[in-house]
């Protein structure tokens, strides 16, 4: 009988030992978004370093708890390793980049980007080197400037394809890199959801007599969310300026994609056509710090609107998010009962489904009774 049965069985009786009625399923945990209880999370990949980062030499990241040293090789490719060297555990984040090695700064042994150690400068020269001193490896690419790492051998959804980033005409602009106090899936939902407007952002570009929020047309993917949607909104003066509108009021045309688990595109379009492509990822640093990661993508010029006003823009927007969504729990529950919904939350449920969905299913595989056990404990 596996261990959770058991459980279950004594678990049907009252203190006096008499039988109690059976719930469908007594001992179901609340599941909740605490990143590094679910395994199947490291199956996605996840941006973690802007390249730019990276020329300064070996930079650390903790990735759902995991710590990883990355840096760029001879041939300027991203690289990751457990940050842990096999001979006396030192950080090789600490080391340096020699011949595009990364070397420990203990003793200097040195390491490729499969994790094999290539030099020990101790040894005799021409002595092989034990192929048990080895670490760790992960998938890492460059894409959209960043270094993007996935933990597992088989990742769930490739890269997010953002095909305006390859538009020559477009511009990309680093925006934002930061820990956050709470859980990606928050900011996911946050960023579908109409209804915070008028309120979080009432002194940017809500519309503060409009609480109702527009109807979204949503389109749920595999591991995923298209939602698109038109939006009246205020139109302050530096937005005036940046978006060459000279109106007080104005509306958006919304395309937004959610790549399961913690990223998003928002793609807003004014009436002048002019384009604002919103990339974030919610990286999960921990089971209560997400690394935000922003960047947008602009088909106009420097000349029209400079990078450092739309990033002042920008900045106020997501001050604005990033204040109301540190005050949520971070262990945020996936299970529909815990909250209270109104209908424009749609989105976060889709979102809440698709991840419980994901998560119940890779656990059923993975676990044996006793697994079970310590997730319901
Ligand atoms: S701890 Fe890394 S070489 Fe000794
Ligand atoms: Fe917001």
């Amino acid at each position: 009988m596996p261990y959770y049965a058991k459980v279950l069985d004594t678990d049907i009786l009252s203190r006096r030992g008499r039988p109690r009625a059976l719930p469908i399923y007594p001992s179901t945990p609340i599941l909740t978004m605490l990143v590094t209880q679910h395994p199947v999370l490291q199956r996605f990949w996840y941006p973690v370093i802007p390249i730019a980062d990276l020329t300064n030499g070996p930079q650390s990241f903790t990735l759902l708890g995991k710590p990883l040293v990355l840096w760029l090789t001879a041939a300027g490719e991203p690289a990751a390793l457990r940050d842990r060297c096999c001979h006396r555990s030192a950080k090789l984040s600490m080391g340096i980049v020699q011949n595009g090695c990364l070397r420990c700064p203990y003793h200097g042994w040195e390491y490729d980007k499969s994790g094999v150690c290539t030099k020990v400068p101790q040894l005799d020269p021409g002595a092989a080197i034990p192929k048990t001193y080895r670490v760790e490896s992960f998938a890492c690419k460059e894409r959209y400037g960043y270094a993007w790492v996935c933990l597992a051998d088989d990742p769930l959804l490739p890269l997010p394809e953002i095909p305006e980033a390859a538009a020559p005409a477009n511009r990309l602009i680093p925006q934002f890199y930061e820990p956050w106090h709470c859980s990606g899936l928050r900011v996911m939902e946050n960023s579908f959801d109409n209804a915070h407007f008028s309120i979080v952002h009432a002194a940017s570009f809500g519309v503060t007599e409009q609480p109702q929020p527009v109807r979204a047309e949503l389109v749920p993917l595999d591991l995923g969310l298209k939602a698109y949607a038109t939006i009246p909104v205020v139109n302050p003066p530096l937005q005036q300026q940046l978006l060459n509108i000279p109106d007080g009021l104005t509306v958006r045309e919304v395309e937004s994609t959610w790549y399961a688990p913690f990223s998003r595109t928002l793609k807003i379009t004014y009436p002048n056509g002019l384009m604002h492509l919103i990339f974030t990822a919610a990286t999960p640093v921990s089971d209560r710090t997400s690394q935000i990661v922003q960047f947008c993508l602009r088909n106009d010029s420097e000349a029209d609107a400079s990078a450092e006003s739309i990033i002042a823009f920008d900045r106020q927007v997501v001050n604005e998010d990033k204040r109301v969504l540190e005050s949520t729990d971070y262990d945020t529950p996936v299970d529909l009962s815990v909250e209270q919904h109104m209908p424009s939350d749609q989105p976060g449920l889709i979102m809440r489904r698709q991840l419980a969905t994901l998560i119940k299913a890779h656990e059923s595989v993975h676990n044996d009774g006793q697994d079970l056990a310590k997730v319901q404990g």
